[in-house]
């Protein structure tokens, strides 16, 4: 696998111009859930491209950037076993250069939920992958469903935007009992790893409920008693999985979605109604 930390660099790599080219934006600290999204561009591509870039405008006045986990060495070991061909992995002010000031904000999609709660945080988002995009030219972008907000953003700026990729949402991978595979997982105390979980059973019996046709704020109301202490929740709620617009029945292409706090650390979770 080769690395690329410059611009010049990847542009380079580029020019090779491979027939389908996957990538798989990443801010590292990578998990079975990354590898997962790259072992699936590696089955579906001629060559696969990974970025490791822990984006500082995605992050808000006293979030985590500075203790964000970095682990580029054992990010690269990772990569290179699933096969992925370049790892571009820069410095803030390669993407960033001093008196940078354009950024892609894409609307009502990313206003909710984390958009309302982390003010800023999906125009830091769409601007680094509309730039990464941009930069790598690919032919598929593979995102994790875990960040269904995130993946509904990214569906749009492509859209928008008309960049020549498809995105491919893939399936959250999770622990044996449940828990949403997560960089910030680490994070967690014992108390708080013992309770995380919770958030997966209380979203499947909010589900469970609004499939029943019980209404939304009692189902909500039953469901929140799923959540385990510390969890303190932020919201639960059920969405069109395009838009991200709050629906008052579950009906098809439906994410029910959530959000908790365990001590420091939030959390989210997610699952896909389809039909
Ligand atoms: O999901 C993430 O890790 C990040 O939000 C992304 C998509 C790599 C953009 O920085």
């Amino acid at each position: 696998m080769q690395l690329a930390t410059s611009i010049e660099e990847l542009r380079a790599w580029r020019r090779g111009a491979p027939p389908t080219l996957g990538f798989v934006p990443t801010m590292g600290a990578l998990h079975e859930g990354h590898l997962d999204l790259a072992r699936f561009a590696r089955s579906q591509n001629a060559a696969v491209v990974a970025s490791v870039f822990v984006n500082p405008l995605q992050f808000g006045e006293g979030e985590d950037l500075a203790r964000y986990p970095r682990d580029l060495a054992g990010d690269r070991e990772k990569l290179a076993a699933t096969g992925v061909d370049l790892l571009f992995a820069p410095e803030a002010q390669e993407i960033y250069p001093h008196g940078f000031s354009t950024t892609i904000d894409v609307g009502s999609v990313g206003e909710g939920y984390e958009g309302a709660l982390r003010p800023g945080h999906f125009r830091g988002v769409a601007t680094v992958v509309g730039k990464l995009l941009h930069l790598v030219a690919p032919h598929r972008l593979y995102v994790g469903q875990k960040d269904a907000q995130q993946s509904a953003v990214l569906r749009k700026l492509v859209r928008d935007l008309a960049y020549d990729c498809t995105v491919t949402i893939v399936p959250t991978v999770r622990e044996t009992d449940g828990l949403a595979m997560s960089s910030r997982n680490i994070y967690l105390d014992e108390r708080e790893r013992h309770a995380a979980p919770s958030l997966h059973r209380m979203l499947r019996r909010f589900l469970e409920l609004v499939k029943t046709g019980e209404p939304l704020e009692i189902a909500r109301t039953k469901a929140s008693t799923v959540l385990e202490a510390p969890g303190a929740l932020d919201y639960l709620a059920c969405v069109d999985a395009e838009s991200f617009e709050p629906l008052q029945a579950l009906r098809s292409n439906a994410f029910v979605i959530a959000a908790a706090r365990f001590g420091r650390t939030r959390l989210l979770d997610n699952l896909w109604f389809p039909q």
